[in-house]
Parts: structure tokens; C-alpha cells; sequence
């Protein structure tokens, strides 16, 4: 129902859906997601970053393809979503990747973008929500653990499930080896997470 919305509205438009990417810190995903941007068959476009903090490393992916940016740092929430709606508003933003994007979104915020607003988390939701993830799963001995890319709701990482991806847990594996390779694995995820929800 709702991918049929989507797509509906990709036709609609007639051209890609213009995208806007949340970041906070390294921004890796962006830089898959923009890779695969550059397909033609993606059905996103991405026209504009938006990061609360000016130090991520993220911003020089945008730099790198001329992709405008915003910063919106020191803010309260209220503020941050202020300015944030007037720049989605003025680039035209139909939908929203949030990617390691560290701020919790109000309910308000979320509702007006319902069913077009997606974030990836690291681990296989609805296990471990919230932070430090990597480290839950290998002290708690998991044999598995994976990513996953959701619809965003009002209550955290707790979304519909659009795609997820295991990830072997190695005997060997600490939190850092454990997150590399997740990584690795989110890259290929989110792409295929939004090439399947306007498919
Ligand atoms: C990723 O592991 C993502 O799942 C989580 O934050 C991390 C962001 O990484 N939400 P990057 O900034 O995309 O490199």
C-alpha cells in the first residue's frame, strides 16, 4: 500500500524523488547511497544534507558532489526542526534518509513526513534498539546480528521493517571488527532498502 503510494508518486513526478540525507558523523551510508544516486534507475535524487554538528565527517561527501548542505548545530530540537522544515521546504525534499543521524526527531516532525522518512540501525530490529549495539550483541554471545533499514515512527528504531541483513557473529569479533563488517553490509542495504520501497 504505501510502496504503491511511493511509487505512484515517483511516476507522479516525474523525475527522481528529491531526497534529503540527515547526518551526525561519518556519514558512510550518504556516500552509498549518493554512489547509487548516480544510477539511473535509483529512483532518489539526493538534493540536500542536513548535519547537527559542523565536525562531520560526513559534510565532505556533500563537498565532493556539490551536494548543498546545512548545518544545524547547538540548537534545540524545536529550533534545529524550525530550520530544517524551511530548508526542505525550499529544496523541495520528498523524503528523508536519516543515516547515523544521532538527534531524536519529535512526533510532529515525524508525522509530516510519515511513510517517507527511513533510517538504518545496526543491528537486526527489533533487537537492540538505541545505542552501542555491536557491544550488547557480543556480550550477550549472539552467534548473529545483522542490519536493518525501517519506515521511521514516533517511538525509537521501532518502524516497519523495510529490509534487514545477517551478519555472522565471529568467535574472535569485538565491537569495533564486529561494526566494520555490518558496515560493509549497510552500505549495500540501504541502497536496495530504497530501490525496493519504490519498486
Ligand atoms: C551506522 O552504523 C548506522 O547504522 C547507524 O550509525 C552508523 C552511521 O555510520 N545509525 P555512517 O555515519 O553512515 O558512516
Amino acid at each position: 500500500m504505501v510502496q504503491k503510494k511511493l511509487k505512484k508518486m515517483e511516476k507522479l513526478i516525474g523525475h527522481k524523488v528529491n531526497c534529503a540525507v540527515f547526518i551526525s558523523g561519518n556519514g558512510t551510508n550518504l556516500c552509498s547511497i549518493l554512489k547509487s544516486s548516480r544510477k539511473k534507475d535509483f529512483p532518489i535524487k539526493v538534493k540536500l544534507v542536513i548535519s547537527n554538528k559542523a565536525s562531520a565527517n560526513g559534510l565532505k561527501y556533500a563537498r565532493l558532489n556539490n551536494i548543498p548542505y546545512k548545518i544545524f548545530s547547538s540548537l534545540n530540537m524545536k529550533i534545529f526542526e524550525k530550520k530544517t522544515i524551511k530548508e526542505l521546504k525550499k529544496n523541495k525534499i520528498e523524503f528523508i534518509c536519516l543515516a547515523g543521524f544521532l538527534k531524536i526527531l519529535s512526533k510532529k516532525f515525524i508525522n509530516n513526513f510519515k511513510y517517507r522518512i527511513i533510517n538504518i540501525h545496526p543491528s537486526l530490529l527489533p533487537k537492540y534498539k538505541g545505542l552501542n549495539t555491536h557491544f550488547r550483541v557480543i556480550k550477550n554471545k549472539d552467534k548473529i546480528s545483522g542490519c536493518t533499514v525501517h519506515y521511521v515512527s514516533s517511538k525509537l528504531d521501532s518502524g516497519k521493517i523495510i529490509l534487514q541483513k545477517k551478519v555472522k557473529v565471529k568467535n574472535s569479533d569485538t565491537s569495533l571488527s564486529l561494526q566494520k563488517r555490518i558496515l560493509k553490509q549497510e552500505h549495500k542495504l540501504y541502497p536496495r532498502a530504497i530501490k525496493t520501497i519504490f519498486s
